[in-house]
């Protein structure tokens, strides 16, 4: 680090220059007439912390001038820094700069003698100059005040946060002028410039912390703060003070600001410190004497794919590798010095430009590779497409589009592909598209494809060596895969997975669910189902014909178990819990128009699969915003298909078992006409009604039997002024037609008769308005029911929604 100090000229001019000399002593004060410069410290008074110039410990091959001011463990070996002034700045010559304490009052560091600071603490009206220290105090803080009066704080480190929380200081948000103090990575190992990642207080008020991606995208939050914890991070609260004793949380929020803020004891001492990472995780560190290092005891996200662009573009994340990020075939690091630091968040550039940006029309110079197992990138378009060909050619006709998957839907994806994942986040297909000459010909195609065929033989058998024995170790020793694809799990697996069945996430028609998370990591579902009467075989065949149901808007089965009358199913998690949450509950996040039509739209789809595309036609039975779970991403899953008959569901005593759920049945659930996939497509329309008004249906009624919202809907279709009953909201970037044709959709599927009732696939292509639809008559069964309580369709449904 001190490769400068070397020549005895530059020492000899350093004293000449200096004449204001910083005391050779180390001393944890700077006041005005000092200043600081070549390898001189600040200590501060306990001997903890040390301030000075200094060099990151890595830096890229060029950058070796690259100078910074900082605060750093004094004690501690191998310079940890924990703060930094001069972040983007950095001088090229430490003995040459300095920090002072300028005339006007403000800390600032001077470059190569020049005259204006290229750093400073920006203090307005400094009344005293003359008298203004900077201290470097024992929490790390530095600190500019007058002289020794300790009560006015004129600049702080702790305000002007970089990377590092040391504890002690408040990750806060002032009520008053809206600021929040916000933590921002390093650019990389070597360059403590802003990086990509930041966290702080949610700007819009509640009191959850947030970690962002380029200060637009959330890819984690802490959930607001519950009295004790943060409800998504419970291990860390007050009264629990693991891993180290000796820990203190506070949140406060009052009139002025927000803030949460950790101490430790500092006898015996603790050294520790949070921080944003170069990759953009949020971790916590404690410094352990005995083996000298820094041991990590909390990071969130807890997997690093699942931080927002940790990979940047053209890249695919992986959580095994050593290496976490790699370009796609095709391309290459788009600033490799930044790669080689752990920054990838600048991503690859495609090698060989597209040649269709010359002549889209006959697109024969672009072709598409195809990457297995993977999770798909953010920000596809669901397009209309019959098949995959279609799929493939909507894709290469377009210019802007890079790249295409289809599994029941045709997803696009334009321009950069951000946060795709290998096969430890997804086992979707997608189709790369790439200039022909990346590709080998289709010649030495064959003799590829038969080389990963044979190579994937060996890899196979040696993986599923290799798993077997690891397996036959692990604490979950006989997981079985059926059909390649199910997992059959051990009853005390799931025991163990899900702790005993303690998180339980809710109970439905079918059982009880609860929350577990496999050894890999993965957050699963776990469903006890209660009244399963059928034999094992039976169970077998519908959970197989179940798992086979792969489609984008229907909820995954990943496995079962069974064990005598113990029938489990394993689903995949779904973080955004179900639509009845986010639709009726006032403490959710209100969805959007937008998001809202596309979970329409979503569902849909996925009925419209279940419907008409599997290999046995399956009736859902069972449609409402329960049983409709969202992603991450509000990608609408429908839940519990094929359950009604793999339960064996007595049609005629369906009615008594689905209390409450009555709103969404077809009448001839009650007046015991065969059920068809029909009967479907009444609940959508009356779940639809609900997704448009996001109220429930039945409330309007209790109220106000005029007001039946989907009577009022077909009323208002006919006089041609349904936006009437949205006044205000069509100011919210609501579309006007599409919530027309929304409600003419709905009124359509509450028909009465059957036939009168489109299917699914034809409600897919009207919502996306490739379809016209004219408008609806009053459905009758539901006018009658709004129409007076002297009806006996009318009271049988009264008496069943009790
Ligand atoms: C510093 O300034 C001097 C003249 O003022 C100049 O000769 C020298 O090159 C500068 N050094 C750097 C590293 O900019
Ligand atoms: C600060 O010091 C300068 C010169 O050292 C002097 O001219 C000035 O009057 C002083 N100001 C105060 C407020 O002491
Ligand atoms: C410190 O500053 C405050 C505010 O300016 C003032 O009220 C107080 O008297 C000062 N204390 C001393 C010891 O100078
Ligand atoms: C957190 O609280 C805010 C109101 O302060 C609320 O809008 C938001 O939905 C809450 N978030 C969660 C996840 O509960
Ligand atoms: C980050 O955001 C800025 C503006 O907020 C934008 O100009 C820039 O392109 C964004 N970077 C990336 C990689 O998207
Ligand atoms: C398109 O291709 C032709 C020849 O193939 C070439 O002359 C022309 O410059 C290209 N145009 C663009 C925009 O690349
Ligand atoms: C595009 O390519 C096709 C066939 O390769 C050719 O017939 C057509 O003229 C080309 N169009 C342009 C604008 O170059
Ligand atoms: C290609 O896709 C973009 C983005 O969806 C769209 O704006 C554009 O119109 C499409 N171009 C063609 C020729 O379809
Ligand atoms: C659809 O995707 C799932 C994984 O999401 C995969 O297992 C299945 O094979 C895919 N189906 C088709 C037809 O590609």
């Amino acid at each position: 680090m001190a490769t400068w100090l070397s020549p005895c000229a530059r020492f000899l001019l350093l004293l000449l220059l200096s004449q204001q000399k910083f005391p050779s002593h180390a001393s944890d004060t700077l006041t005005a007439n000092q200043r600081l410069s070549g390898n001189q410290k600040m200590i501060s008074q306990d001997g903890n912390f040390a301030l000075g110039f200094f060099q990151p410990a890595v830096v890229a091959e060029g950058s070796n001038s690259k100078w910074y001011i900082g605060i750093w463990y004094n004690k501690i070996p191998g310079q940890t820094i924990v703060w930094v002034a001069n972040r983007a700045k950095p001088v090229s010559d430490p003995v040459s700069s300095g920090l002072i304490i300028s005339d006007d009052g403000n800390l600032v560091i001077l470059r190569n003698h020049s005259e204006s600071p290229t750093w400073s603490t920006n203090i307005k009206n400094n009344k005293a100059a003359n008298s203004t220290v900077a201290i470097l105090l024992n929490t790390g803080n530095l600190v500019v005040r007058h002289g020794p009066n300790t009560s006015v704080v004129l600049w702080q480190s702790f305000d002007d946060i970089t990377d590092t929380w040391l504890p002690g200081n408040k990750l806060s948000r002032n009520k008053k002028t809206g600021v929040v103090k916000q933590m921002t990575s390093w650019k990389d190992q070597g360059d403590p410039t802003p990086g990509m990642f930041s966290i702080g207080l949610d700007p819009k008020g509640s009191t959850q912390y947030i970690i962002l991606w380029n200060n637009s995208v959330v890819y984690w939050a802490s959930g607001n703060w519950t009295g004790n914890s943060f409800s998504g991070v419970p291990e860390l609260s007050p009264t629990n003070s693991y891993p180290i004793s000796g820990y203190t949380f506070q949140f406060v929020d009052n009139d002025e600001e927000t803030y949460f803020t950790y101490n430790v004891k500092s006898d015996p001492q603790i050294f520790t410190r949070a921080i944003i990472d170069i990759s953009g995780l949020f971790q916590t560190f404690v410094w352990i004497e005995a083996t000298q290092a820094w041991v990590t005891f909390f990071t969130q996200p807890k997997t690093k794919c699942s931080v927002y662009g940790t990979c940047g573009e053209n890249s695919m994340c992986s959580e095994n590798a050593a290496s976490s990020c790699s370009c796609l075939k095709g391309f290459v690091e788009s600033y490799p010095n930044n790669w080689v630091l752990n920054d990838h968040t600048s991503g690859c550039r495609r090698m060989v430009p597209l040649k269709c940006a010359n002549n889209s029309s006959m697109n024969k110079q672009d072709k598409l590779y195809l990457i297995d197992n993977v999770r798909l990138p953010d920000n596809a378009h669901i397009i209309n497409a019959a098949n995959v060909h279609d799929c493939e050619l909507i894709c290469l006709s377009n210019c802007s589009c890079t790249a295409y998957s289809h599994n029941g839907t045709c997803l696009i994806w334009h321009d950069h592909l951000m946060n795709l994942q290998d096969s430890t986040g997804g086992s979707d297909r997608i189709f790369i598209r790439l200039a022909a000459s990346e590709i080998p010909n289709s010649g030495t195609k064959k003799w590829w494809i038969i080389g990963i065929i044979i190579g994937g033989f060996i890899i196979l058998s040696l993986g599923i060596t290799v798993v077997y024995f690891l397996h036959k170790r692990s604490r979950i020793s006989s997981i079985n895969q059926v059909d390649g694809t199910l997992i059959s799990f051990k009853y005390s697996d799931l025991q163990f997975i899900t702790r005993n069945f303690s998180a339980r996430l809710g109970t439905g028609s079918f059982g009880s669910v609860f929350k577990g998370v496999l050894p890999d990591t993965t957050t699963v579902a776990v469903k006890k189902l209660e009244g399963f009467h059928q034999g094992e075989k039976q169970f077998r065949a519908e959970v197989s014909t179940i798992g086979n149901i792969h489609h984008m808007n229907l909820i995954r089965l990943l496995g079962f178990c069974s064990k005598g009358a113990e029938k489990l199913l394993v689903y995949e998690y779904m973080p955004n819990g179900s639509l009845d949450k986010h639709l009726f509950d006032s403490g959710s996040i209100t969805l959007s128009w937008r998001i809202k039509y596309q979970i329409a739209v979503g569902i849909a789809k996925g009925l419209a699969y279940l419907h008409e595309e599997c290999r046995d036609c399956i009736i859902h039975c069972d449609i409402k915003p329960q049983n409709i779970l969202l992603d991450a991403s509000f990608v609408p899953k429908v839940a519990d298909f094929g359950l009604a008959k793999l339960l064996g569901r007595d049609f005629s005593r369906v009615l008594t078992s689905m209390r409450g759920t009555v709103g969404y049945l077809a009448p001839e659930w009650i007046s015991g006409a065969a059920i068809t996939t029909k009967a479907d497509v009444f609940s959508y329309g009356m779940m639809l009604f609900e997704i448009i008004s996001g109220k429930r249906n039945l409330e309007h009624t209790e109220t106000n039997m005029e007001a039946f919202f989907p009577v009022l809907v077909a009323r208002k279709l006919l006089e041609g002024e349904v936006q009437i009953l949205f006044g205000t909201e069509l100011n919210n970037g609501v579309s006007v037609e599409e919530i027309e044709r929304a409600c003419k959709v709905a009124c359509w599927c509450v028909q009465d008769s059957e036939s009168s009732r489109p299917t699914m696939g034809k409600i897919v292509k009207i919502l996306e308005g490739l379809v016209d639809i004219e408008v609806p008559p009053v459905p009758r069964y539901l006018n009658v029911l709004a129409e007076g309580s002297n009806n006996v369709e009318f009271s049988s449904y009264e008496q069943l929604s009790e």
